[in-house]
């Protein structure tokens, strides 16, 4: 079979507004803040930061570093790396990791072009907070309608891969993540207009550090890897297709940088709305489809904030969901030489199946339901606390003690031209911090620790 021209990003606005989509997403925008606030604000933002430092960016470098000094997806850069050895089984434990994400992401991403939708047509205003509540239900409980606007979309999302990296990813995340900055700026813009302001500033950075526990670290370390896409194959896949000499530190902080900086003002546009109108904080489903309808039901300018806040979900998880799709379809091109389309149709088929089920998973009385959990819930779980973690702590290993230190300088210095003397630094993390911080975090989340 005719081996296939390789896809690659033609600017370095391109590359960063690419691995910029993947990193933002609904982890930034529903989890973070509340994450933060609960757990001891400014305290728990410095223990953050540093956990961004110490793991996140060293983790980040590594995966470019693989990633652009194979040219290849996951599995084939593994296999060049260390040929005959079995470390490419990272990239197989990358595909299932992905596949079980988007069969729980799509569905919310779902839900957010069907709020959308009522946003548009002004559905929230003139409802009480209990009819809100039993729509959001009743739309989940029928089943087919969360189906429909799921399938619609996968469609939306594969369509965009299938374009290609240059003409699909690159070209749509140089307009969405832009879209996805301003609507968001617009947002914490108006909040600031709001009486609840000060309530919210202090539920999101009044510190306490009495509040940061073992737990509360655990929590902030799951959060920088989902946060920053790692562990999964997705910032190797990109990577690959990155063809011009980089400062990848530079870049990379700079991605680091933007991720977390959405992450707090997203806290910064939702908080304050939440206690204006004497609502709970919350996080998650409940935030999103519930509390912040309630607000928007009430706001005067709540018709054209509700539009742009589903519009910001939408651009979050579409442009992660792509990066999670591209990381599977390159593996399927390069391994098994499948045309794009192809594995795009086939990639579609496979999700839109798998997220049908975490779908009716969530219906009352749903027979989807294994030790308590529905499939919806396993999917999150196992992804998040299992695979990502898992795929994080066999690549620091890897770029640390496997990967050949010469050549593993020369692309992260770009031969030698930029990060010189960052580079031990940055080895000495990611043979000794690193392992032992992620191992810490792998045995607690599968119940060892
Ligand atoms: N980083 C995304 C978020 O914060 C989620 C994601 C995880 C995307 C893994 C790609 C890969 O929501």
């Amino acid at each position: 079979m005719k081996q296939q021209k390789r896809g690659a990003f033609t600017s370095s606005f391109g590359v960063m507004m690419a691995v910029a989509g993947s990193a933002v997403g609904l982890g930034n925008i529903w989890r973070f803040p509340f994450l933060a606030g609960q757990n001891g604000g400014a305290a728990f933002l410095i223990l953050y930061l540093c956990l961004i430092l110490l793991v996140g960016l060293p983790l980040i470098l590594s995966e470019f570093s693989i990633g652009k000094a194979t040219h290849r997806a996951a599995v084939g850069a593994f296999k060049e790396l260390a040929p005959r050895k079995k470390w490419y089984w990272i990239g197989y434990v990358a595909i299932v990791a992905g596949f079980s994400i988007l069969g729980f992401y799509s569905v919310i991403a779902g839900w957010t072009i069907k709020f959308l939708v009522e946003a548009l047509q002004n559905g929230f205003a003139g409802q009480s907070s209990l009819e809100i509540t039993d729509s959001f239900n009743s739309f989940v409980n029928t089943g087919w309608q969360p189906i429909l606007y799921t399938g619609f979309f996968i469609a939306c999302a594969s369509w965009i891969v299938m374009k290609g990296v240059e003409k699909g990813i690159e070209k749509y995340n140089k307009i969405l993540m832009p879209m996805l900055i301003g609507i968001l700026l617009l947002l914490s813009i108006n909040s600031m207009t709001l009486s609840g302001f000060g309530a919210g500033m202090d539920f999101l950075f009044n510190p306490d550090f009495s509040k940061i526990t073992t737990q509360t670290v655990l929590d902030a370390m799951g959060q920088v890897f989902f946060t920053l896409s790692l562990g999964m194959g997705v910032m190797i896949t990109y990577s690959s297709y990155v063809i011009k000499e980089e400062n990848m530190l530079r870049s990379k902080g700079i991605v680091t940088i933007i991720d977390t900086s959405i992450a707090i003002i997203s806290g910064i546009a939702i908080f304050p709305a939440v206690f204006t109108y004497g609502l709970e904080p919350s996080q998650g489903p409940a935030l999103v489809f519930i509390t912040l309808p309630n607000i928007f039901a009430q706001m005067p300018a709540g018709f054209v904030v509700g539009i742009l806040f589903f519009m910001l979900l939408f651009i979050a998880s579409i442009t992660s969901v792509v990066s999670i799709m591209e990381m599977i379809a390159a593996f399927f091109i390069e391994e098994y030489h499948i045309s794009r389309r192809k594995s795009l149709t086939y990639i579609a088929l496979a999700v839109f199946v798998t997220s049908v089920l975490s779908a009716l998973s969530q219906m009352e009385g749903s027979p989807l339901v294994f030790f308590g959990t529905n499939i919806f819930d396993w999917l999150d779980k196992l992804s998040s606390n299992f695979f990502m973690t898992f795929g994080a702590f066999a690549t620091v290993i890897f770029t640390g003690w496997i990967f050949q230190k010469e050549r593993l300088r020369k692309v992260f210095t770009s031969n030698g031209r930029y990060s010189n003397l960052i580079f031990p630094v940055f080895l000495f993390m990611i043979r000794f911090i690193c392992p032992v911080a992620v191992a810490i975090i792998f045995l607690s989340q599968i119940g060892f620790i």
